[in-house]
């Protein structure tokens, strides 16, 4: 998808089914080269990150079939020990082969991972973990060497990184013994790695608090259901807020969105929770105050640049303040080009609620910050151009489709 068009000012209504999670699908790919296995997983989302992980998994001799959101996975001939560089250049998880192939072969050579352009984006934590651990580590002309598998013992993260405690919740699958990780992130994309390694036979404590303990076992392959996507059940419900709309959404875990159902209650919006479906009915938007990430139980920084495009014309002003990346306001050109009124100094953003957006021709940055522009063109007057829309495929299956399932006038260019 290179272009989209979008006539503005239509309330979006309906329902629609959340698609399984992009973070929490990626890991559990990577996890399915650590463990010799056949496995079956559902709910998985027809997205490019899963396209290329899969592409990426196949050229390590890993095979798979896929019929709709079922994909089968058979692992049990030992893979290659260097992924292809063309293809993890492309998203950043292609980071957590690492941890998957120190575990099954004791030896990794990564390319240098790429993903959404997000100011710096070190792998400083994951390293120092792996070399603590007795992994030894060389970068080198853009590419890792890493040797070893990792014996026991305890490290500790400075940050809760997410793709941080995921590879080494992976590279601990092959560890002499247990390996425990403190200050681990929990995010609940992470316990949901961990009840597909326990399925798969893996000793795991405490994932989703911040001290997580994987123990030697057996491992063999194992059935799972893939997580319901909170950023894209986010991105609807901005949406929905954005245009004034009434939407369902099912198949998700209201729980897990309780930072983003809060502020979109305090912008005057009513939330209806089931214990698997949510019920979001806009009306006028007031300023909810501030909006600061953070990691889980944090407001989600992947939900900041929908949230903003959300409270455009919020009346009163928003104060945003990203903790968790550098560089995640690049969606903002793009908004003031419609209209909204957004000044930004370092990690701060304040974004002052305007009457009327208009559409305008814009281009595409990022993955959510495609989003937001959608969202902001969603609720402007008159038509707007998103070049560059391919993003957006990283993380939304089908979007047009399921837009236009909501009564959103939007037409797509390029595939
Ligand atoms: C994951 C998610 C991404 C989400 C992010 C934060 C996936 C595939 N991606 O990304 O959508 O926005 O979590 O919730 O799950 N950092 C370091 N050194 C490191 C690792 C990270 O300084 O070695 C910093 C990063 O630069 C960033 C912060 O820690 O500022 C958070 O990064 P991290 O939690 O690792 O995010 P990802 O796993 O890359």
């Amino acid at each position: 998808m290179e272009r989209l068009h979008i006539t503005g000012g239509v309330p979006l209504r309906g329902t629609l089914a959340v698609q399984g999670s992009k973070n929490a699908v990626l890991p559990i790919l990577a996890a399915a080269a650590a463990i010799p296995g056949r496995f079956a997983l559902s709910n998985c989302p027809s997205i490019r990150d899963v396209d290329v992980t899969l592409a990426l998994l196949k050229g390590l001799g890993v095979r798979w079939t896929r019929r709709g959101g079922c994909l089968e996975l058979d692992s049990r001939e030992a893979p290659g020990s260097a992924p292809d560089p063309a293809l993890a250049g492309q998203l950043r998880a292609s980071v957590l082969l690492l941890g998957a192939l120190l575990a099954r072969l004791g030896r990794a050579e990564i390319p240098l991972p790429g993903g959404c352009v997000l100011g710096a984006r070190p792998l400083d934590l994951h390293l120092r973990a792996l070399e603590e651990l007795g992994v030894r580590v060389q970068c080198e002309a853009g590419r890792l060497f890493c040797r070893g598998r990792p014996r026991g013992g305890s490290v500790l993260l400075r940050y809760p990184s997410v793709g941080a405690t995921e590879n080494l919740m992976l590279a601990a699958l092959g560890a002499a013994g247990p390996v425990r990780v403190l200050g681990a992130a929990r995010e609940p994309e992470i316990r949901d790695l961990a009840d597909f390694l326990t399925a798969c036979g893996a000793r795991l404590r405490g994932a989703g608090s911040s001290c997580v303990e994987i123990s030697p076992a057996p491992l063999h392959g194992a059935v799972h259901r893939i997580l319901p996507d909170r950023m894209e059940a986010a991105t609807w419900l901005c949406a929905g807020a954005a245009t004034g709309g009434c939407l369902t959404l099912t198949g998700l875990r209201p729980g897990h969105l309780e930072p983003v159902l809060a502020l979109l209650e305090q912008a005057g919006c009513r939330v209806q929770r089931g214990a698997n479906a949510l019920r979001l009915t806009a009306g006028p938007l007031r300023s909810p105050g501030s909006v600061v990430t953070g990691p889980y139980p944090g407001f989600p920084t992947d939900a900041q640049a929908p949230m903003m495009a959300a409270l455009l014309r919020a009346e009163g002003c928003t104060l945003f303040r990203e903790t968790v990346f550098e560089g995640r306001y690049r969606h903002v050109p793009a908004l003031r080009a419609m209209g909204a009124q957004i000044e930004t100094a370092g990690s701060l953003a304040r974004v002052r609620g305007v009457k009327a957006l208009r559409g305008a021709a814009v281009r595409a940055t990022d993955l959510r910050g495609a989003a937001a522009m959608v969202i902001a063109a969603l609720a402007a007057r008159g038509e707007s151009a998103i070049t560059e829309a391919r993003h957006l495929d990283r993380g939304y299956g089908d979007f047009v489709r399921r837009l236009r399932c909501l009564g959103a006038l939007v037409e797509a260019e390029g595939g």
